[in-house]
């Protein structure tokens, strides 16, 4: 019997059937969120093994509520408030449960939640769990959440609004403006920055950074291990009180195992690596932009690149003979976007000849 066949054979019909596949190893790269191209770097990892090594265990073992909570997550948590200027901070095991934390845990009854039409799967997945009310904005459109927060037929116990700080398919990046509206409404503001974090900003810290925001009480950060930072997991800094909620309301964090340690201790040695190295990063960045723009007239901000194909088939297809080129680009399909784009990471450890080989191809 198989209880699934009927369903299985629409998705593949309509072209959307997904598969996990594993791609030739020596294929370049420029499919994956490792936007700096820190996860090949041997001499990161050898250093991450030495901090390994000094614990006494190896593994989490438990709940950061029991005894899972480690020196080394600390001392990340301590260094990330204290780079970002935030009051608090905490690791999270990835950030899908990040977001399952956050709005799952902090919209209550009586408040009301406003998030991007484009915010990420986990986020919108969270809103199906929560008890206060969930309003669903335009994607990056500061207008329209202002006449839908002005559409509210009663006072609301809380705002909250939730935004990325660089969107990841898009890769657009949330305007200043959402800052100005939390403020004025007295709302929450958290901001998803898995492709912000090490990206964007003078001190390629994301989104605050790159509008030059200070950190408020009213300020959620979250930000992922698994992209720039080149390891996994992810982390959540806001005020005291927010963190203390979180510890003591967000089911992950309280029923899950503490986040990987051997993943901590890595993003933490990629953190001070890419701090260490900034100024050379950001100019490597600026480079890959303006290859593209050149190329392909596609002014970017960050370092993804849509390219609209529209035909779920021939996003296949492309992808397909880049591979025989020896390039792999993502192809995303709908219903992951609206319409199919060839997603193309300008990863920074990419040959600039690689680059201009790839896009030219995709000019075409
Ligand atoms: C915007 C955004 N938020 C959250 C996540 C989930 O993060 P993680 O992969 O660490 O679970 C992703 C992952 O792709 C993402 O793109």
């Amino acid at each position: 019997m198989n209880y699934y066949e009927k369903e299985l054979n629409i998705i593949e019909k309509s072209n959307r059937l997904r598969k996990r596949k594993l791609f030739d190893q020596n294929l370049i790269d420029l499919a994956s969120n490792d936007y700096l191209g820190l996860s090949t770097k041997q001499s990161l990892l050898k250093k991450t093994y030495k901090k390994l090594k000094k614990q006494k265990s190896f593994s989490p073992k438990a709940s950061m509520l029991v005894n899972g909570y480690s020196k080394l997550h600390h001392k990340f948590e301590k260094e990330l408030c204290r780079l970002n200027k935030f009051e608090d901070g905490i690791v999270v095991g990835s950030g899908f449960l990040a977001n399952i934390s956050l709005i799952e845990s902090l919209i209550r009854k009586k408040d009301v939640l406003f998030i991007d039409e484009q915010y990420h799967a986990s986020g919108m997945l969270a809103t199906k769990l929560v008890q206060g009310e969930v309003v669903v904005f335009k994607h990056n459109d500061a207008e329209d959440l202002k006449q839908k927060i002005r559409e509210l037929t009663y006072t609301p116990n809380r705002i909250i609004i939730a935004i990325e700080g660089v969107y990841s398919m898009g890769g657009d990046i949330a305007p200043k403006e959402f800052n100005n509206i939390a403020s004025t409404n007295n709302a929450i503001l958290l901001v998803d920055e898995a492709h912000s974090s090490g990206v964007i900003g003078k001190n390629l810290l994301g989104w605050f950074d790159y509008h030059n925001i200070i950190p408020q009480q009213n300020h959620i950060k979250m930000g992922t291990l698994g992209k720039a930072y080149a390891s996994y997991g992810a982390y959540i800094l806001a005020s005291h009180n927010i963190i203390s909620f979180l510890e003591n309301r967000a089911k992950p964090i309280i029923y899950g195992t503490a986040p990987s340690l051997f993943d901590i201790a890595l993003a933490y040695t990629n953190l001070k690596y890419l701090q260490k190295h900034k100024q050379k990063i950001k100019k490597s960045i600026e480079e890959n932009q303006s290859i593209v723009k050149k190329h392909l007239q596609i002014d970017v901000k960050s370092l993804i690149v849509p390219i609209e194909i529209g035909d779920n088939k021939k996003v296949i297809q492309m992808q397909e003979e880049l591979i025989t080129k020896g390039y792999l680009v993502g192809a995303i399909r709908q219903p992951t976007v609206s319409k199919a784009i060839i997603r193309l990471i300008i990863k920074l450890d990419i040959k600039k000849s690689d680059l201009k080989e790839v896009v030219r191809y995709l000019k075409n």
